[in-house]
């Protein structure tokens, strides 16, 4: 499987600058065959910047950055997988900033898991731990709170979702983690899910990347990909991270 990069636009950008950083990551993405390139713009966006297109290589993707728990109904605000499926390939779940403003209980993620799953799009699932100083025991913390989240969820379901680790106090402080420290966490945890499910599952790397850790990280073969925040609203410094791992500069 190709390695993925993704960027997070979060809650950035206007129309105007949105279609014009899509335009300009879909003009890069093919020249990157090796990576699967995707864009999460804010919903309000995704029609718009998909209608921006003439066409798209075909090693790039639209996703969006959450998603309702809910099929339909009384939900005023939120939008709902079978909304979002002919738009968008790629859903992040549980990312940490809807964790903690949206109070996403484990039960929601394992509810939006399903939900993304059975329209037919993938779900790029988040964790992380919250503070630096679990040390060695943060593998640990990790697949007992992914437990909780992937409660009820069959391997057959687990086998066509990717996961994102992106340690908390990693996200948006320029300070990620090293690359020896993803590197342990992954491997543990990519482990945990052989054992526990008898899967292989991607595992993206997410935090303040840079150029700089998208070029340490590119060796590291347990890592599946990137999702970066920050560095993915300026075309020149996406582009960076892109070729650094993507293995052509
Ligand atoms: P960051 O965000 O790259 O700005 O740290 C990553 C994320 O929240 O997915």
């Amino acid at each position: 499987m190709r390695r993925l990069v993704i960027g997070n636009w979060k809650m950035n950008l206007t129309l105007a600058d949105a279609t014009v950083l899509a335009g300009e990551v879909a003009n890069f993405a093919s020249d990157f065959a090796t990576l699967q390139i995707g864009i999460c713009p804010s919903f309000v966006w995704l029609v718009p910047v998909r209608e921006h297109f003439r066409f798209t290589p075909h090693n790039f993707f639209l996703g969006a950055q959450a998603v309702s728990s809910e099929p339909h109904g009384a939900y005023t605000g939120d939008v709902s997988a079978e909304q979002l499926k002919g738009l968008v390939s790629h859903v992040l779940v549980g990312h940490s900033e809807q964790r903690r403003f949206r109070h996403l209980s484990p039960q929601d993620i394992s509810s939006q898991i399903m939900q993304v799953t059975q329209q037919g799009m993938t779900p790029v699932v988040c964790f992380g731990e919250p503070q630096r100083s679990l040390g060695n025991t943060v593998a640990t913390h990790i697949t007992t709170s992914l437990s909780q989240d992937l409660h009820g969820i069959s391997s057959e379901v687990l086998q066509k979702c990717i996961f994102a680790y992106e340690p908390l106090w990693a996200i948006g402080t320029g300070a990620p983690a090293s690359p020896e420290y993803i590197e342990s966490v992954v491997r543990q945890v990519k482990r945990w899910f052989s054992d526990q499910f008898s899967v292989d599952v991607p595992i993206l790397y997410g935090g303040s990347v840079t150029a700089k850790e998208a070029a340490e990280l590119k060796s590291i073969e347990e890592v599946g990909g990137l999702l970066v925040g920050g560095a993915s609203l300026h075309a020149k410094e996406f582009k960076d991270i892109c070729a650094r791992f993507g293995g052509h500069v």
